[in-house]
């Protein structure tokens, strides 16, 4: 099977890494990550959530976040929003593109945004309709595609379905997220390959989490179904914080150093990567999550 020759890396990790961690991080170090990240040629780079403060403390102050970073030509500013007020916050904090989340799940849906998957998707409907008024790109997400943390197996048919809504509703691509991480590539592959009978591969994003190891499998066999971007999180950061078990995304250094192997282009220098990846570790006081950041540092 053929891969393709290029692949668009979507950094999540001072979004969906750091949004998990118990411990407090301040706006200076979080603007610093971001302009690490951006220094290393990521092209989407999601650096905040407009999300409420009490769910989701820390991601309070994305508003600042995104005030202080460095905007570098070419490369897109990202954050998450749940609803018209995240809407509003995000485009005041200039933000250059905004995602909406929902899941294939009734029961995670109902935990993460406390709302019915019927409800979350006529939430999400006037926010895409200002957006597309505003000239703002909406991302759309699909959590739990490959088993749910209440729920279990998750049908590819219910991924696909609620795909379809968001891509009708004008989201210009679809982020598939293995919450948990407990997919498998055959899986993952025919979970893949249902949702691009609804939505056009191209306009297909997988998101895998790490955490039983099966991340990187499961992108090669994504990208082997003809996906061409893949989210990560550097140094491996991140989780969500409604759903127990979700440990860290696939490290965006892991992604890289196969996609390098590959001989994939993706524009972004893994020496820069690895750097950024060691600053937030060395920040939040552990080591790297990712196996080539530990490696090339030694
Ligand atoms: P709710 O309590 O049902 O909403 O929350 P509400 O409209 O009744 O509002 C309650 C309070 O929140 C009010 O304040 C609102 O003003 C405020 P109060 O009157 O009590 O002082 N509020 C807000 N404040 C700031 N910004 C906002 C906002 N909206 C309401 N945008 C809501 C509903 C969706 C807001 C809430 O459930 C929420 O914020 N949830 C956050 C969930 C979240 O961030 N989860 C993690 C991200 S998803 C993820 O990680 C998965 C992903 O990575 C993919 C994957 O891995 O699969 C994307
Ligand atoms: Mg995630």
């Amino acid at each position: 099977m053929s891969l393709p020759a290029k692949v668009k890396m979507v950094e999540v990790g001072p979004r969906d890494g750091l949004q998990n961690e118990k411990q407090e991080i301040s706006v200076a170090t979080r603007v610093a990550l971001v302009d690490r990240l951006s220094a290393a040629g990521l092209p989407v780079i999601e650096a905040g959530s407009f999300v409420s403060p009490k769910w989701v403390p820390q991601m309070a102050a994305s508003e600042e976040v995104l005030a202080a970073i460095e905007r570098r030509p070419g490369i897109t500013y990202s954050a998450l929003t749940p609803n018209m007020k995240g809407y509003e916050r995000a485009l005041q904090a200039r933000a250059d593109e905004v995602a909406v989340f929902g899941a294939a799940s009734e029961s995670f849906t109902q935990k993460n945004i406390n709302c019915s998957i019927a409800e979350s998707l006529e939430r999400f409907r006037p926010l895409l309709e200002q957006a597309r008024a505003d000239g703002i790109r909406v991302r759309g997400y699909v959590s739990c595609v490959l088993g749910c943390p209440y729920e279990g197996d998750i049908a590819p048919e219910k991924v696909a379905e609620v795909s379809a809504a968001l891509l009708q509703m004008g989201c210009y691509e679809i982020s598939l997220g293995d919450t948990i991480g407990v997919g498998t590539p055959e899986a993952a592959r025919k979970m893949v390959e249902t949702v691009a009978a609804c939505v056009p591969m191209e306009k297909l994003a997988v998101h895998f989490h790490d955490t039983y190891g099966q991340a990187l499998a499961n992108i090669y066999a994504a990208l082997q179904a003809g996906v061409t971007v893949v989210d990560s999180a550097v140094a491996g950061l991140g989780g969500c914080p409604y759903a127990r078990g979700a440990s860290g995304n696939v490290a965006s250094e892991d992604v890289l150093y196969m996609l390098n192997g590959l001989d994939i282009d993706t524009g972004v220098d893994l020496h820069k990567l690895v750097a950024a990846g060691n600053f937030i570790s060395a920040e939040l006081g552990r080591e790297s999550n990712s196996r080539v950041a530990r490696a090339i540092t030694g």
